[in-house]
C-alpha cells in the first residue's frame, strides 16, 4: 500500500478532500442511479473514515445497514465515532479486513462500495472480483475513483505567471513517466478510473455506466461561499504543514526513476515547481489567489447478472 492512511496527514488529507466534495444535488442524483434504496444492505471497501456511508446513508439507511471494511483498525476506530453522529434509524458496523479477500459469504450485500481504493491496488481486479462474490444476484457494485492523470495534464489554470512551454513540457512529461513508473513499483494506477467500466465487463458484471463528478476546484477572491472559505483554509493549512511534503517528493523520484526518467530531468521539474512559491504563497496570503480546475473523478456502476432460472 502507498500510504499507510491512518498517519496523521494522510488522515487529514482525507477528511479535508471529502469535504465539499460533492454538491448536494449531485449526490441525490447520483443515489438514484446508484439505486439506493432505504433497507438496503451496503458494503463499503476500504472505507477509511466512513465517509462514503456518510455521504449516502440518507438513500437507504433506513432500517438499513452499512458495514465499512478496511485494513486500518486505527481509521475504524476514528470511523465508528464519527458513525455515532450520522447513523440514525440503522445499524452501521466496521471491520477490519483486506479487500482481497473479504470477510463476507456469497450474495451477502445489495451494493457493495468503493471509494478511492482501486487507484492504490497493484491488482485491482482481485478486489472487484470480491466485491462481485459478496453482492446479491442483481446486486450493484459501485467503484468511485480518480483519472488523476487526465485533471493534471488537462492543466491548472491560477492567477501565478504562465510557466514557459519548456517548462510545462517538462511537467506532462514527468506526470506521463512517473505514471509508468507508479504502475511498475505496483503502487497503483493514477489513471484507474476510466479503465473500472472495463474491468467491470470483464468481472461479469451488466448494466455498466460511469458518471463524472461535476466539481470544478474553484478559487475567486474574495472567496465568497463557504466551500471556497474552506478550501482557502485548507490552503493555508497544507501550506503551515509543508515539511510533510518531503515524503511525498521522494515517493515522485521514485516512480519518475522507475518510469525511465533521469534524474536532472526530476530535479529541473521539482525547480519549476517551486518557480513561483514565494508567489503563491503571497497571494494566499492576501487573499489574491485564483483557480480554476475541472477534474475526473468518476463513478463507474455495475450490475450482477441475477441467477438462470
Ligand atoms: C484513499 S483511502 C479512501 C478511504 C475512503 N474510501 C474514502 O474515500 O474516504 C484508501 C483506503 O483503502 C484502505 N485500503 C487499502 N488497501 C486495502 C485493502 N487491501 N483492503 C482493505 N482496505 C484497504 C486504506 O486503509 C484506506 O483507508
Amino acid at each position: 500500500m502507498r500510504s499507510d492512511w491512518s498517519k496523521k496527514y494522510w488522515k487529514n488529507f482525507l477528511i479535508e478532500q471529502r469535504k465539499y466534495q460533492w454538491f448536494e444535488d449531485t449526490v441525490e442524483k447520483l443515489a438514484d442511479w446508484m439505486h439506493l434504496e432505504h433497507g438496503m444492505v451496503v458494503v463499503d471497501v476500504g472505507c477509511g473514515l466512513g465517509q462514503l456511508g456518510l455521504l449516502y446513508w440518507p438513500h437507504f439507511g433506513r432500517q438499513g445497514r452499512y458495514i465499512g471494511v478496511d485494513l486500518s483498525y486505527k481509521l475504524l476506530r476514528d470511523a465508528k465515532k464519527a458513525a455515532k453522529n450520522w447513523i440514525k434509524k440503522g445499524k452501521s458496523y466496521f471491520i477490519t479486513g483486506d479487500a482481497y479477500k473479504l470477510p463476507f459469504p456469497d450474495a451477502f450485500a445489495d451494493c457493495v462500495m468503493c471509494q478511492t481504493l482501486f487507484y492504490h491496488q497493484r491488482t485491482p481486479q482481485i478486489a472487484l472480483s470480491e466485491m462481485v462474490r459478496i453482492a446479491k444476484p442483481g446486486g450493484f457494485i459501485v467503484c468511485k475513483d480518480l483519472d488523476y492523470l487526465s485533471t493534471f495534464l488537462a492543466k491548472d489554470f491560477t492567477s501565478l505567471p504562465e510557466f514557459t512551454l519548456k517548462e510545462q513540457l517538462l511537467s506532462a512529461k514527468v506526470l506521463l513517466v512517473s505514471h509508468k513508473g507508479k504502475i511498475k513499483l505496483g503502487r497503483g494506477d493514477n489513471s484507474i478510473g476510466r479503465k473500472i467500466p472495463m474491468m467491470m465487463k470483464e468481472a461479469g458484471l451488466v448494466d455498466i455506466d460511469i458518471k463524472n463528478n461535476d466539481l470544478v476546484y474553484f478559487l475567486q477572491p474574495p472567496y465568497e461561499s463557504p466551500r471556497q472559505q474552506y478550501y482557502i483554509s485548507m490552503l493555508k493549512k497544507r501550506l503551515r504543514r509543508e515539511k510533510d511534503n518531503l515524503t511525498w517528493w521522494r515517493q515522485a523520484e521514485e516512480e519518475f526513476v522507475a518510469g525511465g526518467g533521469e534524474k536532472n530531468d526530476f530535479i529541473r521539474y521539482k525547480r519549476v515547481v517551486n518557480k513561483h512559491k514565494s508567489l503563491y504563497r503571497k497571494q494566499i496570503k492576501n487573499g489574491e489567489y485564483y483557480r480554476c480546475t475541472p477534474g475526473y473523478f468518476l463513478v463507474t456502476i455495475g450490475r450482477k447478472p441475477k441467477k438462470r432460472k
